[in-house]
Protein backbone atom coordinates (compact mmCIF):
# COMPACT_ATOMS: atom_id res chain seq x y z
CA UNK A 1 0.00 0.00 0.00
CA UNK A 2 1.48 3.83 -1.05
CA UNK A 3 1.47 5.70 1.69
CA UNK A 4 -2.06 7.43 2.35
CA UNK A 5 -0.40 10.44 4.33
CA UNK A 6 2.79 12.96 4.36
CA UNK A 7 3.23 11.76 8.06
CA UNK A 8 4.17 8.44 6.91
CA UNK A 9 6.78 9.18 5.53
CA UNK A 10 7.79 11.83 7.78
CA UNK A 11 7.40 9.32 10.60
CA UNK A 12 9.79 6.63 8.21
CA UNK A 13 12.29 9.87 7.23
CA UNK A 14 12.83 10.48 11.40
CA UNK A 15 12.63 6.54 12.25
CA UNK A 16 15.58 5.82 10.23
CA UNK A 17 17.23 8.35 9.85
CA UNK A 18 17.17 10.28 6.77
CA UNK A 19 15.11 13.69 7.75
CA UNK A 20 15.14 15.03 10.96
CA UNK A 21 13.68 18.40 12.20
CA UNK A 22 16.26 20.77 12.66
CA UNK A 23 17.84 22.42 15.47
CA UNK A 24 15.30 19.84 17.51
CA UNK A 25 17.62 20.36 21.19
CA UNK A 26 16.23 23.79 21.04
CA UNK A 27 12.59 23.21 19.60
CA UNK A 28 13.48 22.81 15.92
CA UNK A 29 13.13 26.00 13.70
CA UNK A 30 10.16 26.00 11.87
CA UNK A 31 9.89 23.78 8.27
CA UNK A 32 13.92 23.36 8.62
CA UNK A 33 15.35 20.03 8.08
CA UNK A 34 18.31 18.10 8.28
CA UNK A 35 19.32 15.27 6.41
CA UNK A 36 20.54 12.19 8.30
CA UNK A 37 23.18 9.25 7.08
CA UNK A 38 20.60 7.32 4.94
CA UNK A 39 19.03 10.77 3.84
CA UNK A 40 22.27 12.65 2.66
CA UNK A 41 23.00 9.18 0.82
CA UNK A 42 20.07 9.36 -1.19
CA UNK A 43 19.64 12.98 -2.03
CA UNK A 44 23.17 13.46 -3.11
CA UNK A 45 22.38 9.98 -5.09
CA UNK A 46 19.47 11.95 -6.84
CA UNK A 47 21.53 14.85 -7.48
CA UNK A 48 24.47 12.88 -8.92
CA UNK A 49 21.90 10.72 -10.91
CA UNK A 50 20.58 14.02 -12.15
CA UNK A 51 24.28 15.42 -13.15
CA UNK A 52 24.91 12.49 -14.70
CA UNK A 53 22.07 12.21 -16.76
CA UNK A 54 22.08 15.80 -18.06
CA UNK A 55 26.01 16.79 -17.81
CA UNK A 56 28.05 12.99 -18.62
CA UNK A 57 25.44 11.27 -20.39
CA UNK A 58 25.27 14.40 -22.99
CA UNK A 59 27.77 16.31 -25.14
CA UNK A 60 26.45 20.05 -25.46
CA UNK A 61 26.27 20.16 -21.66
CA UNK A 62 29.07 21.86 -19.20
CA UNK A 63 29.00 22.25 -14.87
CA UNK A 64 29.29 25.32 -13.05
CA UNK A 65 29.23 26.41 -9.44
CA UNK A 66 28.40 29.92 -9.17
CA UNK A 67 28.76 31.60 -5.36
CA UNK A 68 25.68 32.06 -3.62
CA UNK A 69 26.37 35.63 -2.39
CA UNK A 70 26.45 37.32 -5.80
CA UNK A 71 26.25 41.55 -6.64
CA UNK A 72 23.73 43.17 -5.46
CA UNK A 73 22.95 44.35 -9.09
CA UNK A 74 22.43 41.05 -10.16
CA UNK A 75 18.87 41.12 -8.53
CA UNK A 76 17.89 44.53 -9.33
CA UNK A 77 18.04 43.93 -13.13
CA UNK A 78 16.72 40.09 -13.08
CA UNK A 79 13.89 41.50 -11.68
CA UNK A 80 13.89 40.19 -8.10
CA UNK A 81 14.17 42.94 -6.50
CA UNK A 82 11.18 44.59 -8.01
CA UNK A 83 9.05 41.49 -8.78
CA UNK A 84 9.86 38.36 -6.54
CA UNK A 85 7.38 39.04 -3.86
CA UNK A 86 4.04 37.92 -2.35
CA UNK A 87 1.49 40.29 -1.45
CA UNK A 88 0.53 39.84 2.20
CA UNK A 89 -2.52 41.70 4.32
CA UNK A 90 -2.42 41.71 8.00
CA UNK A 91 -5.27 41.13 10.09
CA UNK A 92 -5.91 44.15 12.77
CA UNK A 93 -8.62 41.91 14.86
CA UNK A 94 -6.67 38.82 15.38
CA UNK A 95 -2.68 39.72 13.51
CA UNK A 96 -2.68 37.12 11.04
CA UNK A 97 -0.89 37.86 8.13
CA UNK A 98 -2.25 35.56 5.30
CA UNK A 99 -1.11 36.28 1.71
CA UNK A 100 -3.79 38.12 0.39
CA UNK A 101 -3.91 36.72 -3.31
CA UNK A 102 -4.66 33.34 -1.79
CA UNK A 103 -7.54 35.00 0.07
CA UNK A 104 -8.91 36.63 -3.21
CA UNK A 105 -8.63 33.17 -4.96
CA UNK A 106 -10.34 30.89 -1.91
CA UNK A 107 -13.03 33.73 -1.37
CA UNK A 108 -14.10 35.47 -4.85
CA UNK A 109 -13.53 31.87 -6.69
CA UNK A 110 -10.89 33.59 -9.50
CA UNK A 111 -7.55 34.86 -9.53
CA UNK A 112 -6.74 39.05 -9.16
CA UNK A 113 -6.12 41.04 -11.76
CA UNK A 114 -3.28 42.69 -9.84
CA UNK A 115 -2.82 44.05 -6.28
CA UNK A 116 -5.08 47.00 -7.52
CA UNK A 117 -8.16 44.88 -7.14
CA UNK A 118 -7.15 43.10 -4.29
CA UNK A 119 -6.92 46.04 -2.67
CA UNK A 120 -10.53 47.85 -3.63
CA UNK A 121 -11.85 44.19 -2.40
CA UNK A 122 -9.98 44.56 0.67
CA UNK A 123 -11.51 48.30 1.06
CA UNK A 124 -15.11 47.38 0.53
CA UNK A 125 -14.85 44.81 2.92
CA UNK A 126 -15.19 42.01 0.46
CA UNK A 127 -12.49 39.74 1.95
CA UNK A 128 -12.67 38.16 5.14
CA UNK A 129 -9.33 37.25 7.59
CA UNK A 130 -8.91 33.06 7.07
CA UNK A 131 -8.20 32.84 10.44
CA UNK A 132 -11.25 35.04 12.62
CA UNK A 133 -13.89 35.64 9.91
CA UNK A 134 -12.61 39.91 10.18
CA UNK A 135 -13.12 42.36 7.61
CA UNK A 136 -10.71 44.87 9.27
CA UNK A 137 -7.73 43.57 6.91
CA UNK A 138 -4.75 46.47 5.79
CA UNK A 139 -3.81 47.07 2.42
CA UNK A 140 -1.77 44.39 1.05
CA UNK A 141 1.71 45.34 0.29
CA UNK A 142 4.09 42.78 -1.84
CA UNK A 143 6.52 41.04 0.99
CA UNK A 144 9.78 40.31 -1.04
CA UNK A 145 10.83 36.69 -0.46
CA UNK A 146 14.84 37.39 -0.81
CA UNK A 147 16.55 37.23 2.46
CA UNK A 148 19.02 39.82 3.17
CA UNK A 149 22.19 39.70 4.46
CA UNK A 150 25.56 42.28 5.21
CA UNK A 151 28.63 42.35 3.19
CA UNK A 152 31.49 43.16 5.08
CA UNK A 153 32.53 43.91 9.03
CA UNK A 154 30.58 46.92 9.39
CA UNK A 155 26.94 47.58 8.56
CA UNK A 156 27.22 51.06 7.43
CA UNK A 157 23.10 51.58 7.46
CA UNK A 158 23.08 53.15 4.00
CA UNK A 159 22.34 49.47 2.09
CA UNK A 160 25.94 49.69 -0.03
CA UNK A 161 26.42 45.95 1.86
CA UNK A 162 23.36 45.07 0.89
CA UNK A 163 23.47 41.67 -0.90
CA UNK A 164 21.09 38.43 -0.81
CA UNK A 165 21.28 34.88 -0.45
CA UNK A 166 20.06 33.89 -3.92
CA UNK A 167 16.69 32.99 -4.40
CA UNK A 168 17.26 30.64 -7.50
CA UNK A 169 20.56 29.48 -9.02
CA UNK A 170 19.64 30.49 -12.84
CA UNK A 171 21.05 34.17 -12.16
CA UNK A 172 24.77 32.22 -11.78
CA UNK A 173 24.61 30.83 -14.64
CA UNK A 174 22.98 33.63 -17.02
CA UNK A 175 25.72 36.10 -15.67
CA UNK A 176 28.59 33.14 -16.25
CA UNK A 177 27.37 32.67 -19.97
CA UNK A 178 30.17 34.42 -21.55
CA UNK A 179 32.77 32.86 -19.38
CA UNK A 180 31.81 29.17 -19.95
CA UNK A 181 31.62 30.43 -23.55
CA UNK A 182 35.02 31.32 -24.27
CA UNK A 183 36.57 28.85 -22.28
CA UNK A 184 34.84 26.16 -23.03
CA UNK A 185 34.21 27.04 -27.29
CA UNK A 186 30.93 26.15 -27.89
CA UNK A 187 28.65 26.88 -29.99
CA UNK A 188 24.81 27.00 -30.03
CA UNK A 189 23.25 24.67 -28.50
CA UNK A 190 24.81 24.14 -25.32
CA UNK A 191 23.41 24.47 -21.61
CA UNK A 192 24.54 24.84 -18.08
CA UNK A 193 23.89 22.86 -15.26
CA UNK A 194 24.29 23.68 -11.45
CA UNK A 195 23.22 22.41 -8.40
CA UNK A 196 23.43 24.81 -5.41
CA UNK A 197 21.53 26.19 -2.51
CA UNK A 198 18.75 28.48 -2.91
CA UNK A 199 16.91 30.62 -0.13
CA UNK A 200 13.39 32.24 0.10
CA UNK A 201 11.62 33.84 3.05
CA UNK A 202 8.79 31.66 2.17
CA UNK A 203 5.40 32.99 3.48
CA UNK A 204 3.82 29.75 4.25
CA UNK A 205 6.31 26.41 4.42
CA UNK A 206 5.34 23.49 4.50
CA UNK A 207 4.74 19.84 3.94
CA UNK A 208 7.47 18.27 5.69
CA UNK A 209 10.82 19.67 2.60
CA UNK A 210 8.14 20.01 0.06
CA UNK A 211 8.68 24.00 0.59
CA UNK A 212 11.29 24.92 2.92
CA UNK A 213 12.90 28.12 3.34
CA UNK A 214 16.76 26.57 2.36
CA UNK A 215 16.34 24.35 -0.39
CA UNK A 216 18.60 23.07 -3.22
CA UNK A 217 18.14 23.58 -6.88
CA UNK A 218 19.01 21.79 -9.69
CA UNK A 219 18.83 23.91 -12.82
CA UNK A 220 19.30 23.76 -16.30
CA UNK A 221 20.16 27.08 -18.71
CA UNK A 222 20.13 25.51 -22.64
CA UNK A 223 21.07 28.22 -24.70
CA UNK A 224 19.55 27.95 -28.70
CA UNK A 225 19.21 30.45 -31.74
CA UNK A 226 15.81 32.22 -31.28
CA UNK A 227 13.13 30.07 -33.64
CA UNK A 228 14.89 26.77 -32.76
CA UNK A 229 13.83 27.35 -28.96
CA UNK A 230 10.31 25.49 -29.42
CA UNK A 231 11.45 22.28 -30.77
CA UNK A 232 14.09 22.42 -28.09
CA UNK A 233 11.60 22.92 -25.07
CA UNK A 234 9.65 19.90 -26.19
CA UNK A 235 12.89 18.40 -26.19
CA UNK A 236 13.66 18.85 -23.11
CA UNK A 237 9.75 18.57 -21.10
CA UNK A 238 10.19 14.82 -22.74
CA UNK A 239 13.59 14.19 -21.56
CA UNK A 240 13.40 15.54 -17.84
CA UNK A 241 9.94 13.68 -17.89
CA UNK A 242 11.86 9.95 -18.74
CA UNK A 243 14.90 10.83 -16.10
CA UNK A 244 11.83 10.10 -13.58
CA UNK A 245 10.27 7.24 -15.07
CA UNK A 246 13.73 5.57 -15.61
CA UNK A 247 14.64 6.22 -12.13
CA UNK A 248 11.73 4.05 -11.45
CA UNK A 249 8.78 6.96 -10.45
CA UNK A 250 5.15 5.26 -11.70
CA UNK A 251 4.86 7.48 -14.68
CA UNK A 252 0.32 7.46 -13.35
CA UNK A 253 2.19 9.62 -10.55
CA UNK A 254 3.39 12.10 -12.54
CA UNK A 255 1.84 14.51 -15.01
CA UNK A 256 2.58 18.07 -17.48
CA UNK A 257 1.00 20.61 -16.59
CA UNK A 258 0.91 23.81 -19.29
CA UNK A 259 0.80 27.42 -16.83
CA UNK A 260 -1.42 29.45 -18.01
CA UNK A 261 -1.03 32.56 -19.48
CA UNK A 262 -1.58 34.51 -15.90
CA UNK A 263 0.66 32.40 -14.19
CA UNK A 264 2.99 32.63 -16.64
CA UNK A 265 6.68 34.30 -14.74
CA UNK A 266 7.33 37.91 -16.58
CA UNK A 267 10.29 36.29 -18.54
CA UNK A 268 8.47 33.21 -19.55
CA UNK A 269 7.40 32.70 -23.38
CA UNK A 270 5.78 28.83 -22.18
CA UNK A 271 5.91 26.65 -19.14
CA UNK A 272 5.65 23.27 -18.42
CA UNK A 273 5.13 22.24 -15.30
CA UNK A 274 5.57 18.40 -13.87
CA UNK A 275 3.63 17.21 -11.55
CA UNK A 276 4.04 14.50 -8.93
CA UNK A 277 1.28 13.00 -6.88
CA UNK A 278 2.43 13.49 -3.10
CA UNK A 279 0.09 12.43 -0.55
CA UNK A 280 -1.29 15.89 -0.23
CA UNK A 281 -1.72 15.89 -3.72
CA UNK A 282 -0.70 16.89 -7.52
CA UNK A 283 2.31 19.28 -7.16
CA UNK A 284 5.09 21.17 -8.22
CA UNK A 285 7.94 18.42 -9.08
CA UNK A 286 10.15 21.09 -11.63
CA UNK A 287 9.69 23.65 -13.58
CA UNK A 288 10.09 23.45 -17.42
CA UNK A 289 9.92 27.41 -18.93
CA UNK A 290 11.32 29.16 -22.27
CA UNK A 291 12.67 32.28 -20.86
CA UNK A 292 13.59 33.92 -24.31
CA UNK A 293 16.00 36.20 -24.63
CA UNK A 294 15.28 38.11 -21.53
CA UNK A 295 18.20 37.12 -18.69
CA UNK A 296 20.72 37.43 -21.28
CA UNK A 297 19.24 41.27 -22.27
CA UNK A 298 18.60 42.33 -18.67
CA UNK A 299 22.57 41.57 -17.69
CA UNK A 300 23.95 43.02 -20.84
CA UNK A 301 24.41 46.80 -21.03
CA UNK A 302 21.95 49.10 -22.20
CA UNK A 303 20.09 52.11 -21.91
CA UNK A 304 18.43 50.17 -19.68
CA UNK A 305 21.00 48.67 -17.59
CA UNK A 306 23.96 51.38 -17.67
CA UNK A 307 25.55 49.15 -14.52
CA UNK A 308 26.28 46.35 -16.77
CA UNK A 309 30.44 45.93 -18.19
CA UNK A 310 29.24 44.33 -21.00
CA UNK A 311 26.78 42.55 -23.60
CA UNK A 312 26.10 38.60 -23.22
CA UNK A 313 25.47 37.64 -26.79
CA UNK A 314 26.91 34.73 -29.23
CA UNK A 315 28.76 35.56 -32.79
CA UNK A 316 26.84 33.48 -34.85
CA UNK A 317 29.21 32.14 -37.57
CA UNK A 318 26.83 30.74 -39.87
CA UNK A 319 24.76 34.32 -39.82
CA UNK A 320 27.83 35.99 -39.13
CA UNK A 321 26.35 38.13 -36.68
CA UNK A 322 25.85 38.61 -32.47
CA UNK A 323 22.89 37.66 -31.43
CA UNK A 324 21.31 37.12 -28.15
CA UNK A 325 20.19 33.17 -27.54
CA UNK A 326 17.10 32.29 -26.36
CA UNK A 327 16.97 30.11 -23.10
CA UNK A 328 15.35 26.96 -21.71
CA UNK A 329 15.38 26.40 -18.43
CA UNK A 330 14.73 22.82 -16.81
CA UNK A 331 14.29 23.87 -13.24
CA UNK A 332 14.33 21.13 -10.58
CA UNK A 333 14.30 20.89 -6.97
CA UNK A 334 16.74 18.40 -5.64
CA UNK A 335 14.83 17.82 -1.97
CA UNK A 336 11.77 17.94 -3.66
CA UNK A 337 12.55 15.11 -6.17
CA UNK A 338 13.90 13.44 -3.11
CA UNK A 339 10.31 13.68 -1.56
CA UNK A 340 8.83 11.85 -4.31
CA UNK A 341 10.91 9.50 -4.70
CA UNK A 342 10.41 8.46 -1.27
CA UNK A 343 6.84 8.79 -1.34
CA UNK A 344 6.39 6.76 -4.95
CA UNK A 345 9.09 4.33 -3.06
CA UNK A 346 7.02 3.54 0.10
CA UNK A 347 5.12 0.58 0.21
CA UNK A 348 3.07 -0.88 3.32
CA UNK A 349 1.57 -4.42 3.23
CA UNK A 350 0.26 -7.15 5.69
CA UNK A 351 2.66 -10.08 5.14
CA UNK A 352 0.34 -12.93 6.80
CA UNK A 353 -2.72 -12.54 8.97
CA UNK A 354 -2.38 -11.91 12.40
CA UNK A 355 -4.76 -14.44 15.11
CA UNK A 356 -8.50 -14.05 14.71
CA UNK A 357 -8.92 -13.10 18.06
CA UNK A 358 -5.93 -10.60 17.81
CA UNK A 359 -7.52 -9.11 15.33
CA UNK A 360 -10.67 -9.07 16.98
CA UNK A 361 -9.34 -7.35 19.88
CA UNK A 362 -7.75 -4.22 17.61
CA UNK A 363 -11.48 -4.05 15.99
CA UNK A 364 -13.06 -3.35 19.28
CA UNK A 365 -10.41 -0.73 20.43
CA UNK A 366 -10.39 0.74 16.86
CA UNK A 367 -14.36 1.63 17.45
CA UNK A 368 -14.24 2.66 21.08
CA UNK A 369 -11.75 5.14 19.28
CA UNK A 370 -13.98 6.31 16.87
CA UNK A 371 -17.00 6.47 19.49
CA UNK A 372 -14.43 9.22 21.71
CA UNK A 373 -13.64 10.80 18.28
CA UNK A 374 -17.65 11.09 18.12
CA UNK A 375 -18.07 12.28 21.30
CA UNK A 376 -15.52 14.94 21.23
CA UNK A 377 -16.53 19.20 21.53
CA UNK A 378 -16.20 21.05 18.34
CA UNK A 379 -14.37 23.71 20.20
CA UNK A 380 -11.55 20.42 20.83
CA UNK A 381 -11.58 19.11 17.26
CA UNK A 382 -13.15 20.63 14.22
CA UNK A 383 -15.66 18.86 12.59
CA UNK A 384 -14.21 18.08 9.34
CA UNK A 385 -11.10 16.48 11.25
CA UNK A 386 -14.09 14.38 13.29
CA UNK A 387 -15.27 13.35 10.23
CA UNK A 388 -12.16 12.29 8.68
CA UNK A 389 -11.07 10.20 11.79
CA UNK A 390 -14.24 8.61 12.14
CA UNK A 391 -14.65 7.74 8.13
CA UNK A 392 -11.12 6.09 8.59
CA UNK A 393 -11.80 4.33 11.79
CA UNK A 394 -15.05 2.79 10.53
CA UNK A 395 -12.92 1.70 6.81
CA UNK A 396 -10.01 0.58 8.97
CA UNK A 397 -12.12 -1.82 11.52
CA UNK A 398 -14.20 -3.05 8.65
CA UNK A 399 -11.08 -4.27 6.78
CA UNK A 400 -9.02 -5.63 9.74
CA UNK A 401 -6.89 -7.27 9.52
CA UNK A 402 -6.43 -6.21 5.67
CA UNK A 403 -6.18 -2.89 6.84
CA UNK A 404 -3.28 -2.95 9.28
CA UNK A 405 -0.99 -1.06 7.34
CA UNK A 406 -3.89 1.25 7.11
CA UNK A 407 -3.88 1.63 10.94
CA UNK A 408 -0.44 1.87 10.96
CA UNK A 409 -0.54 5.17 8.77
CA UNK A 410 -2.91 6.56 10.79
CA UNK A 411 -0.47 6.85 14.17
CA UNK A 412 1.27 8.97 12.68
CA UNK A 413 -1.68 11.56 12.19
CA UNK A 414 -1.59 14.25 15.01
CA UNK A 415 -5.59 14.60 15.78
CA UNK A 416 -5.91 10.66 16.37
CA UNK A 417 -3.04 10.67 18.72
CA UNK A 418 -5.04 13.27 21.12
CA UNK A 419 -7.63 11.46 21.41
CA UNK A 420 -6.63 8.71 24.87
CA UNK A 421 -7.98 5.26 23.30
CA UNK A 422 -5.57 6.16 20.35
CA UNK A 423 -2.71 4.85 22.63
CA UNK A 424 -3.71 2.10 23.27
CA UNK A 425 -4.72 1.26 19.38
CA UNK A 426 -1.46 2.40 18.50
CA UNK A 427 0.33 -0.35 20.86
CA UNK A 428 -1.27 -3.22 19.85
CA UNK A 429 -1.37 -2.35 16.02
CA UNK A 430 2.36 -1.53 16.13
CA UNK A 431 2.96 -5.21 18.18
CA UNK A 432 1.35 -6.59 15.40
CA UNK A 433 2.80 -4.65 12.72
CA UNK A 434 6.47 -5.58 13.62
CA UNK A 435 5.17 -9.00 13.02
CA UNK A 436 2.53 -9.20 10.35
CA UNK A 437 3.21 -6.43 7.91
CA UNK A 438 6.13 -5.60 5.64
CA UNK A 439 7.87 -1.80 5.05
CA UNK A 440 9.64 -1.80 1.92
CA UNK A 441 11.15 1.18 0.25
CA UNK A 442 11.45 0.16 -3.10
CA UNK A 443 13.77 2.64 -4.30
CA UNK A 444 15.72 2.26 -7.76
CA UNK A 445 18.82 0.60 -6.93
CA UNK A 446 20.93 3.75 -8.22
CA UNK A 447 19.30 6.16 -5.22
CA UNK A 448 18.76 3.75 -2.61
CA UNK A 449 21.26 5.10 0.32
CA UNK A 450 22.99 1.81 0.73
CA UNK A 451 23.34 -0.84 -2.66
CA UNK A 452 24.21 -3.85 -0.64
CA UNK A 453 23.77 -5.25 3.16
CA UNK A 454 26.06 -8.61 4.28
CA UNK A 455 25.12 -10.41 6.56
CA UNK A 456 26.56 -13.82 8.35
CA UNK A 457 24.15 -16.40 9.49
CA UNK A 458 26.00 -16.27 12.68
CA UNK A 459 27.79 -13.85 14.67
CA UNK A 460 29.41 -15.89 16.95
CA UNK A 461 31.18 -18.08 13.94
CA UNK A 462 34.44 -15.88 13.31
CA UNK A 463 34.79 -17.84 9.86
CA UNK A 464 31.55 -16.65 8.81
CA UNK A 465 32.25 -13.34 10.36
CA UNK A 466 35.02 -13.00 8.79
CA UNK A 467 34.08 -14.05 5.37
CA UNK A 468 31.51 -11.59 5.89
CA UNK A 469 33.51 -8.53 6.41
CA UNK A 470 35.60 -9.93 3.48
CA UNK A 471 33.20 -9.83 1.05
CA UNK A 472 31.50 -6.31 2.56
CA UNK A 473 35.34 -5.05 1.90
CA UNK A 474 35.50 -6.49 -1.65
CA UNK A 475 31.84 -4.97 -2.46
CA UNK A 476 33.24 -1.51 -1.54
CA UNK A 477 36.07 -1.82 -3.40
CA UNK A 478 34.12 -2.44 -6.17
CA UNK A 479 32.61 1.23 -5.92
CA UNK A 480 29.53 -0.14 -4.29
CA UNK A 481 27.73 1.73 -0.98
CA UNK A 482 27.95 -1.79 1.45
CA UNK A 483 27.59 -2.21 4.73
CA UNK A 484 28.13 -5.32 7.10
CA UNK A 485 25.57 -5.89 9.97
CA UNK A 486 25.24 -8.37 12.77
CA UNK A 487 22.96 -7.24 15.41
CA UNK A 488 19.98 -9.62 15.03
CA UNK A 489 18.51 -12.52 13.15
CA UNK A 490 18.57 -12.73 9.36
CA UNK A 491 15.09 -12.19 9.31
CA UNK A 492 15.44 -9.25 11.09
CA UNK A 493 18.05 -7.81 9.34
CA UNK A 494 16.23 -8.15 5.86
CA UNK A 495 13.40 -6.16 7.58
CA UNK A 496 15.52 -3.15 8.76
CA UNK A 497 17.17 -2.96 5.09
CA UNK A 498 13.84 -3.23 3.27
CA UNK A 499 12.72 -0.54 5.09
CA UNK A 500 15.30 2.02 4.36
CA UNK A 501 15.23 0.55 0.56
CA UNK A 502 18.60 -1.60 0.34
CA UNK A 503 18.17 -3.43 -2.65
CA UNK A 504 20.33 -6.38 -2.27
CA UNK A 505 21.12 -8.62 1.13
CA UNK A 506 24.23 -11.62 1.13
CA UNK A 507 23.88 -13.60 3.66
CA UNK A 508 27.08 -15.65 4.32
CA UNK A 509 26.63 -19.39 5.27
CA UNK A 510 28.28 -22.46 6.22
CA UNK A 511 28.43 -23.62 2.38
CA UNK A 512 30.06 -20.19 1.69
CA UNK A 513 33.41 -21.29 3.68
CA UNK A 514 33.00 -24.57 1.29
CA UNK A 515 31.92 -23.30 -2.27
CA UNK A 516 32.74 -19.78 -2.14
CA UNK A 517 29.34 -18.75 -3.04
CA UNK A 518 26.96 -16.85 -1.21
CA UNK A 519 23.31 -15.95 -1.33
CA UNK A 520 21.89 -12.82 -2.80
CA UNK A 521 18.28 -11.62 -1.84
CA UNK A 522 16.35 -9.32 -4.19
CA UNK A 523 14.69 -6.90 -2.05
CA UNK A 524 11.51 -6.78 -4.47
CA UNK A 525 10.91 -10.08 -5.55
CA UNK A 526 12.44 -11.51 -2.51
CA UNK A 527 13.94 -14.42 -4.07
CA UNK A 528 17.46 -15.44 -3.44
CA UNK A 529 20.21 -16.45 -5.98
CA UNK A 530 23.33 -17.98 -5.02
CA UNK A 531 26.34 -16.33 -6.39
CA UNK A 532 29.93 -16.44 -6.59
CA UNK A 533 31.93 -14.39 -4.44
CA UNK A 534 34.44 -13.63 -7.52
CA UNK A 535 31.03 -12.36 -9.29
CA UNK A 536 29.39 -10.61 -6.77
CA UNK A 537 30.50 -6.80 -7.31
CA UNK A 538 30.23 -6.91 -11.43
CA UNK A 539 26.67 -8.78 -11.22
CA UNK A 540 25.51 -5.88 -8.75
CA UNK A 541 27.14 -3.20 -10.81
CA UNK A 542 25.25 -4.43 -13.82
CA UNK A 543 22.08 -4.33 -11.48
CA UNK A 544 22.31 -0.63 -10.15
CA UNK A 545 23.19 0.34 -13.99
N1 LIG B 1 14.82 29.46 -11.91
C1 LIG B 1 13.44 29.15 -11.93
C2 LIG B 1 12.90 28.81 -10.64
O1 LIG B 1 13.54 28.96 -9.62
P1 LIG B 1 10.78 27.86 -9.46
O2 LIG B 1 9.57 27.20 -10.04
O3 LIG B 1 10.58 28.99 -8.55
O4 LIG B 1 11.66 28.28 -10.72
C3 LIG B 1 12.10 25.61 -9.44
O5 LIG B 1 11.65 26.75 -8.73
C4 LIG B 1 12.01 24.38 -8.57
O6 LIG B 1 12.68 24.60 -7.33
C5 LIG B 1 10.57 24.01 -8.16
O7 LIG B 1 9.94 23.24 -9.16
C6 LIG B 1 10.82 23.19 -6.91
O8 LIG B 1 11.17 21.86 -7.24
C7 LIG B 1 12.03 23.89 -6.29
N2 LIG B 1 11.57 24.84 -5.26
C8 LIG B 1 11.15 26.11 -5.43
N3 LIG B 1 10.83 26.68 -4.26
C9 LIG B 1 11.06 25.75 -3.31
C10 LIG B 1 10.92 25.72 -1.88
N4 LIG B 1 10.52 26.78 -1.19
N5 LIG B 1 11.24 24.58 -1.23
C11 LIG B 1 11.68 23.48 -1.90
N6 LIG B 1 11.83 23.46 -3.24
C12 LIG B 1 11.53 24.57 -3.95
Amino acid sequence: MPATSLEQIVSLAKRRGFVFPSSAVYGGLGSTWDYGPLGVELKNNVKRAWWRSVVYDRDDMEGLDAAILMNRLVWKYSGHEATFSDPMTDCRNCKARPRADHVFVAQKGRDPKGLPEINEAIAAKELKCPKCGGTDLTEARPFNLMFRTTVGAVDTGDGSGLAYLRPETAQGIFVNFGNVLDTMRRKLPFGVAQIGKAFRNEITPGNFTFRTREFEQMEIEYFVRPGEDEAAHQAWIDARMQWYVDLGMRRENLRQREQDKTELAHYAKRCVDLEYKFPMGWSELEGIANRTDYDLKAHSRSPENPDAVGELKYFDQEQKKHIVPYVIEPSAGADRATLAFLCDAFDESLVKEPPAEEATKLRELVQSFAKSVDKKDPKQMEPETKARLIAAAEKIAAGLPGTLPELLALSDDEAANKIEVFKKVRGVSEKLGEEFTRTVLHLHPRLAPITVAVFPLKKNEPRLVELARGVKKDLQAAGLRAVYDDTGAIGKLYRRQDEIGTPFCITVDFQSLEDKTVTVRDRDTMTQERVSTGELGSALRSKVG
